[in-house]
């Protein structure tokens, strides 16, 4: 069976042109001018893109003391409804437990996905067993390390731990990420805001300043420097972090930086709200910044040093952010965002002249399908890619609202914001997955997507290593 998307301009990370997709199974099969299939999907005043791929989601997580609600099952059929096609997820292993042991927790979460997805590996300890263990998670498929510089007593850290872990990267050639956020001063912080009464969600903005985040983006930078590993920092969300990341690239340092949709959207005014629940939703870490981050973002996106947006969906319900009622570090961190990425970056990046089309497609899809090694088998429109594929309105409209979205949260950080620029159809795997407002992807379908490691960086730094190493000073 082939089906044609007939009549729409393509859009990819570097063309515009007018042209039909031919789709022959899970693939593209052609990419030109009066091609036929079985079926045909009308295009005509639309844009056709690569899916999108959202690098760093938490579906079914348990979390302090809780789970969020998306599973794989909703969390990618929101996404589906939003524009994307792929998710790579968080396997984080309980404290104690085999890097395999976790990855079977998460295989089985995996099982209810309708889109593709991917993992990444939390690594929150560090000790013989975690040390040979890596080399089994590099051959699942799984190539990208997740370590958490912040979360004290819970899956943070230290120097020495992320220096060895990245080491052992270096050697399999794989890549780390990372939470910046010095945990040790956060905890310090919150600890000060309680004792002093500010117990409310504007202490979680408080605790965790800019300036927090930038050390350990620093710090971070410096560790996989000294290891001879490129970097990804998840979640960038202000100046002095994007700083650490501009200086890295200007010195030739392989550093990629994440900011969310909620970073370069939201404002820490959110949590000054007189409404605790208000306030709370929004808890996240890093918190929303002062407006003046987000300037500096987008100016990222826009020159290039920051490559990737994503969500960090993370959905927890009103009743478990109550948790922290009367204590607000006992506020589970997360914001949700998943359906609501690709239509807000448009209408607040393409609309308003911030990105250019081609740049959308680069920071929602095709920059971290490269990153990842996952290009061009994913976020390209060409011959042989997987048919994950938008057909993107930019005419459609509509106002985002808890009530009308596809994923299990009450609520909706980005409510009553105004979109123009929506996906009309949504295909993953050349399988129509989203029409018209109505998800037809079904439970189950959405396969496990194994990468390769990255062996040409590890040894391009290695070489470069031993040519700038100090030497011995022959007398
Ligand atoms: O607040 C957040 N970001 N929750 C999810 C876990 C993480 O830090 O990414
Ligand atoms: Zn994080
Ligand atoms: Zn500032
Ligand atoms: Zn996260």
């Amino acid at each position: 069976m082939s089906l044609v998307i007939k009549g729409g301009t393509v859009v990819t990370a570097d063309r515009t042109f007018a042209a039909d997709v031919l789709i022959e199974g899970e693939t593209i099969a052609a990419v030109g001018s009066g091609l036929s299939g079985d079926t045909v999907v009308d295009a005509a005043g639309c844009f056709v893109m690569p899916g999108g791929i959202d690098p760093h989601t938490h579906l079914e997580m348990p979390f302090m003391g809780t789970t969020t609600v998306d599973d794989y099952e909703t969390g990618t059929k929101a996404a589906l409804s939003g524009g994307t096609t792929m998710v790579v997820d968080f396997c984080i292993p309980n404290h104690g437990q085999s890097l395999m042991d976790a990855m079977a927790d998460w295989d089985r979460r995996g099982e209810g996905a309708a889109a593709d997805y991917s993992f990444h590996m939390a690594i929150s300890e560090w000790n013989e067993r975690v040390n040979e263990e890596m080399t089994k998670v590099v051959a699942r498929g799984v190539t990208t390390f997740k370590y958490f510089m912040a979360y004290k007593g819970a899956l943070m850290v230290d120097d020495a731990q992320m220096f060895a872990s990245f080491q052992r990267c270096a050697e399999l050639g794989a890549m780390p990420l990372v939470h910046a956020e010095n945990g040790d001063v956060v905890a310090a912080l919150q600890q000060h805001y309680m004792a002093i009464g500010i117990t409310g969600p504007e202490a979680h903005a408080y605790s965790r300043p800019p300036d927090v985040e930038g050390e350990a983006a620093n710090r971070a930078i410096m560790l996989a420097d000294q290891a001879g590993v490129p970097l990804y920092i998840v979640h960038t969300s202000c100046i002095p972090a994007h700083e650490a990341i501009k200086r890295a690239r200007a010195l030739g340092k392989r550093v990629y930086g994440e900011p969310l949709i909620q970073h370069l959207t939201l404002d820490e005014s959110e949590y000054f709200h007189p409404d605790w629940d208000h306030a709370a939703r929004r808890v996240m870490s890093p918190p929303f910044r002062a407006k003046h981050h987000q300037d500096d973002l987008w100016a990222g996106l826009q020159s290039g040093s920051l490559q990737v947006v994503a969500t960090d969906h993370c959905a927890f319900m009103t009743d478990q952010k109550r948790f922290g009622r009367e204590d607000f570090t006992k506020i589970p961190n997360g914001t949700g965002g998943l359906e609501d990425r690709m239509p807000v970056l448009w209408t607040k990046g393409v609309n308003t002249g911030r990105l250019t089309m081609q740049e959308f497609v680069a920071v929602s899809s095709t920059n971290i399908a490269k990153i990842l090694n996952l290009y061009p088998r994913k976020g390209a429109i060409a011959v042989g890619a997987d048919a994950d594929i938008v057909v993107w309105d930019p005419k459609a409209t509509k106002t985002i609202s808890a009530k009308t979205q596809k994923s299990a949260i009450d609520y909706n950080v980005f409510e009553g914001i105004s979109c123009e620029g929506l996906p009309r159809v949504t295909l993953s795997r050349g399988e129509i997955a989203y029409k018209e407002g109505e998800v037809l992807a079904k439970r189950g379908r959405g396969k496990f997507i194994a990468r390769e490691p990255f062996p040409a960086v590890a040894k391009a730094i290695k070489r470069w290593k031993q040519e700038t190493a100090p030497k011995k000073i022959a007398r």
